[in-house]
């Protein structure tokens, strides 16, 4: 089992804070996201910015991309961004189109959806987790929405099986919404590809300490 990776999601509604927040943490981090909000106000010109700041780093547009996956995807990887996100309703055509032009496409788990091709949502043209794999998908991100968890829902036992499950269909699987480093523990013993903060880091009194406070937590628990 490796080490998660700790990926910054950076969802300010300003590239100017954006930048200082991740001028500060971004040698800390893994990976540097630039998250929905911060693509839908300032798309490729945050994401090129990023870039230039952190040539080597993995970099992610969360566009949750719904349709014209090939432009979008397209219009992310020019500015620099190698992964980028699709909502899981997107159709198996917009994920088709926008994997030929990034390095990996993620699916963001939101909402409904199943593992499995059921015959009868097959017929009906709802395609899940089993079809993501079929056309080559690798990577898929376990949500708790923002609104959920503002409506009281939290991580548990119920979330722990979905992404168990995921990972033993071949995703790699990132873990993300709400988290803080004590939450970290619940997943002692899965194979999580990426946990994704936003707020734990970028809300804290101190990002820098905040983001190494996450690290240190992931080294405890997983190693090296
Ligand atoms: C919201 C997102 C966020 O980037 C992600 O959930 C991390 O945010 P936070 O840790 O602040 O909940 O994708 O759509």
């Amino acid at each position: 089992m490796s080490r998660p990776n700790l990926q910054i999601a950076l969802d300010h509604n300003d590239l100017e804070h954006a930048l200082a927040d991740v001028f500060k943490v971004g040698e800390v981090v893994d990976i540097i996201e630039v998250g929905t909000i911060l693509c839908l106000q300032e798309g490729q010109k945050a994401i090129r910015c990023i870039r230039g700041m952190f040539p080597e780093k993995k970099l992610v547009a969360d566009t949750k991309c719904a349709d014209a996956g090939g432009t979008v995807a397209k219009n992310v990887a020019d500015a620099g961004a190698d992964f980028m996100t699709v909502i899981c309703c997107a159709t198996i055509p917009t994920m088709e189109a926008a994997k030929k032009e990034v390095e990996e496409l993620q699916v963001e788990l939101y909402g409904d959806w199943t593992f499995e091709q059921a015959a009868a949502w097959r017929e009906i043209g709802i395609e899940q987790a089993a079809a993501w794999r079929e056309i080559g998908i690798k990577q898929a991100i376990y949500h708790q929405s923002r609104d959920a968890l503002l409506s009281g829902e939290t991580w548990g036992e119920k979330d722990l099986k979905k992404v168990k499950k995921l990972i033993e269909m071949g995703f790699n699987v990132s873990v993300t919404g709400g988290l803080d480093v004590d939450t970290l523990k619940l997943f002692d013993g899965i194979d999580v590809y990426t946990f994704i903060t936003g707020r734990g880091i970028t809300a804290a009194k101190n990002p820098v300490e905040a983001a190494q406070n996450f690290k240190d937590e992931i080294i405890r628990i997983w190693g090296q």
